[in-house]
């Protein structure tokens, strides 16, 4: 049987690390950067890690809200959509993860554009 996502990434502290990246890496991307004006930096990054952490099979240690309870009403475009998705594949290469666990993140977090893009 094949490891989880969560241990390929190299669990709580390895996702912790990546997600703290993808952050710092949203705020310098002038595409997405304006939608996290004014908001707590260690929040969004501890949304992030716990989000990542529970989704990929670690411990369920996310205490915020589902996809589309947190993005509604914001009318997050397609556009923003992928900035989101190309941020999140260059903080992966910035933490050396495998390509076969590049494609599995970035499929996961695709497959939730529904629950994100104009809601
Ligand atoms: C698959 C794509 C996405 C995922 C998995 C995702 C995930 C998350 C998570 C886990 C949180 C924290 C929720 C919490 O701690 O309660 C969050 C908050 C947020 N997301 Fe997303 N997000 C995605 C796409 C986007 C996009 C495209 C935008 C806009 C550019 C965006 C803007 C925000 C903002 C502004 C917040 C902060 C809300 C607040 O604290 O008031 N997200 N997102």
């Amino acid at each position: 049987m094949q490891n989880s996502l969560y241990e390929r990434l190299g669990g709580s502290e390895g996702i912790t690390k990546i997600a703290g990246d993808l952050v710092n890496i949203h705020l310098e991307n002038p595409a997405i950067a304006p939608r996290f004006d004014g908001l707590d930096v260690a929040d969004l990054k501890n949304g992030a890690a716990t989000f990542f952490i529970s989704g990929t099979g670690g411990p369920n240690v996310y205490a915020g809200q589902d996809m589309l309870a947190t993005h509604k009403g914001m009318n997050i475009s397609a556009t923003e959509f992928m900035a989101v998705l190309d941020d999140a594949l260059i903080a992966l290469q910035k933490n050396n993860v495998g390509q076969r666990e590049q494609e599995e993140v970035l499929f996961v977090l695709y497959s939730m554009r529904s629950d994100v893009v104009l809601v």
